[in-house]
């Protein structure tokens, strides 16, 4: 595909969050099992699985290149959610270099999720290998970076183990990188916008300082998370070549009307993006321009490091 006569269409969903009721009432007598129960409960309340399919149809009609997931495919990372998220986006998963997908906090949700792998075993062929990170190739210059910063436990806080960020600095200062466009695939934000930074308080990435300053010195890069349910298309200001991007939960039952569901639609150009929110309002789906910006990527290859 020449990106000079057709932009490359990247469709960015986050926090689909399936959820299911499959404890035994039996195991209920473990309060751990009850906190599991009780999460599921308040997902179901704020989750509209019955959209799912509206989502499914909509992102396709756009015709994507590709589609990347950035976690919270599932609640408590049972194998029930695993294979209600692999039946209902089977639309998407039908060519799977054409689709990439990241774990986040809720698909490592238990000890025995986390060791078992499940994320992996149901959906690791949506990545180019089966540890982090990693990069995968769109086109000869656009690639997507791959980052696992999720742990196992009841905790919503994330940490990017040392040993990953320094092969991640690796892998992008290496010699004979062509990776003209990067963008960075990460289920936890560095930087949110003011108004939800509130959101972050107990569920943040413990040590987004460290990848912050790093992200700071990589230059022109898009930043694809998710763990906010919100939607926002941001340039931080402790990191000025980057374009934030957050999708919002599709399936959000929103109440306030300030975090309305959908997902983005990001057209890169040579240099150029532009990101759309489609975004489910009570009529219908309605577009929302997010972002715009001539010249964002740089003309030839190689950035600071
Ligand atoms: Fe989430
Ligand atoms: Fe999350």
């Amino acid at each position: 595909m020449s990106l000079d006569s057709h932009p490359l269409r990247l469709i960015h969903v986050s926090d689909i969050h399936f959820w299911r009721y499959a404890l035994n009432p039996l195991q209920l007598f473990s309060k751990r099992l009850l906190g599991m129960a009780s999460l599921v409960v308040r997902r179901a309340r704020k989750f509209r699985l019955e959209r799912v399919e509206e989502v499914v149809e909509r992102v396709l009609s756009l015709n994507p290149d590709h589609i990347l997931i950035t976690g919270d495919l599932t609640t408590t990372a049972l194998p029930a959610e695993f294979r209600a998220a692999l039946r209902e986006l089977g639309p998407w998963l039908q060519e799977p270099e054409k689709t990439t997908i990241i774990p986040g906090n809720h698909d490592r949700y238990t000890m025995g999720a986390h060791r078992d792998r499940r994320f992996e075993q149901y959906f690791g062929e949506f990545a180019p290998a089966p540890t982090y990170p990693w990069l995968r190739f769109l086109d000869a210059d656009t690639a997507i970076l791959g980052l696992d910063p999720t742990r196992p436990g009841l905790t919503a806080q994330g940490r990017l183990p040392e040993g990953q960020l320094e092969l991640t600095r690796e892998l992008i200062a290496g010699p004979g990188r062509t990776i003209r466009r990067l963008i960075v695939a990460c289920h936890y934000p560095v930087e949110v916008p003011p108004p939800y930074r509130q959101d972050l308080v107990s569920k943040n990435l413990i040590n987004a300082e460290s990848l912050s300053r790093w992200l700071a010195t990589i230059g022109p890069h898009l930043y694809c998370c998710g763990h906010v349910h919100a939607t926002w298309a941001f340039v931080p200001d402790r990191i000025p070549d980057q374009l934030c991007l957050n999708p919002g939960a599709p399936l959000l039952r929103d109440r306030t009307g300030l975090r309305p569901p959908g997902f983005l639609e990001i057209l890169m150009m040579e240099h150029d993006v532009i990101v759309n929110h489609h975004a489910w309002m009570s009529e219908g789906w309605e577009i929302f321009p997010l972002y715009r910006a001539g010249s964002f990527f740089p003309a030839t290859s190689g950035f600071a490091s």
